[in-house]
């Protein structure tokens, strides 16, 4: 099954070429960090104008990388939300023309469930190891959430009440002056670092008595950050020397405040509850010391740790064509009557 996977939810504009779900044939990724980065975040539609653009040379890129005709496709699939919805109108405008022109199905794709196909982009995934139980952490620029994989279908298990971890590092790193995307810049400024510097919050999540907890998990599964960027805030204004000074130092400590945040949170869950294998997904699985904090939690507690490889962790369209070429994803009848849906939730499509 040979699909072609569009994916312009947020500010990358790519196309890929997947056979069965998980030979990447060819994936091209057109980032506009550059475009964005003098407004610090996304501008949707300095976003969705380039999309447009890019998006019909960069599919011809992947077509001709995959080696493949038009007419050897399967199925077209594109990913219909969460993202910026004009933004997600453009592949989703230009996957009804494919799909319409080649007489091929349409898929429409949840871009969660996308991250979460990426798992299955690690060499190191045994066949067949998509059925066994995970615990899986999808960590993005919008998106924190601990899912869980029971036979086959996902649950979210716990989710952050407030900012993203990505956000989270995107905002820490505008206080300490470094450019846009913040978690790329975070790890490099943070590289040399002494990561015990300043003791900043690892917040972990507490019912109080006699308060209603309003979320539908268990605050043990949940994430904070609001409160890490507030802490760097006030420590920044109490001690204005500390940049440019400190900077390294002030990078290392807030890196290792989000990794440890969430490393704690999969090592709660773990102890809670069995499974057969643990992951990572999303942008900020990119992270080295994430990537290391889980790789030693997975030592210890002996599990196969999937890790997305960096290039599937950001957003890209092999993980949306993957979807789709495991059977995911809406179909049919449903697939042409679905509207891009910008707060799409994690089983919204399935
Ligand atoms: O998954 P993604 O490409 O887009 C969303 O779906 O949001 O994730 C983007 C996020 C950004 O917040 C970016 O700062 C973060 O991933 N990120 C990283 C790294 N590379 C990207 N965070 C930490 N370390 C990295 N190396
Ligand atoms: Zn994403």
């Amino acid at each position: 099954m040979l699909v072609l996977g569009l994916e312009t939810s947020c500010d990358e504009t790519a196309a890929a070429v997947v056979e069965d779900g998980v030979r990447v044939r060819s994936h091209v990724v057109h980032s506009q960090v550059a475009l964005h980065r003098p407004y610090r975040g996304v501008v949707p539609e300095l976003a969705s104008r380039h999309h447009v653009e890019n998006l019909p040379g960069i599919t011809r890129q992947a077509m001709d990388e995959a080696g493949v005709d038009w007419r050897d496709l399967d199925a077209v699939a594109v990913t219909v939300g969460p993202g910026l919805a004009s933004s997600l109108l453009v592949g989703v405008s230009a996957a009804r023309g494919i799909a319409r022109r080649l007489d091929r199905p349409l898929v429409a794709v949840n871009h969660l469930e996308g991250h979460l196909h990426s798992l299955r982009f690690d060499p190191a995934a045994a066949p067949g190891e998509e059925r066994l139980d995970a615990l899986i952490l999808l960590v993005s620029g919008g998106h924190t959430c601990l899912v869980e994989r029971r036979d086959g279908a996902f649950r979210l298990l716990g989710q952050t009440v407030d900012d993203a971890a990505g956000e989270a590092l995107d905002k820490g790193a505008a206080l300490l002056g470094l450019p846009y995307p913040g978690g790329p810049a975070m790890e490099q400024a943070a590289d040399g670092g002494d990561p015990a510097y300043l003791d900043l919050p690892r917040t972990r999540l507490r019912a109080k008595t006699g308060v209603p907890w309003r979320f539908a998990f268990a605050p043990e599964f949940g994430f904070s950050f609001s409160g890490l960027k507030t802490a760097l805030r006030y420590h920044l204004r109490d001690h204005p020397d500390d940049l440019p000074a400190r900077r390294a130092d002030l990078a290392a400590s807030y890196q290792a405040a989000v990794c440890d945040a969430l490393t704690g949170r999969v090592a709660r869950a773990l102890i809670q509850r069995r499974y057969a294998v643990m992951a990572a997904v999303g942008g900020v699985a990119r992270n080295r010391r994430l990537r290391g904090q889980l790789e030693e939690l997975a030592r210890r507690r002996n599990l196969p740790l999937r890790l997305a490889p960096p290039e599937f962790c950001t957003d890209n369209a092999a993980m949306i064509a993957g979807v789709a070429g495991v059977g995911g994803g809406l179909t049919g009848a449903d697939a042409w009557a679905v509207d891009v849906t910008p707060g799409l939730g994690l089983s919204g499509t399935r």
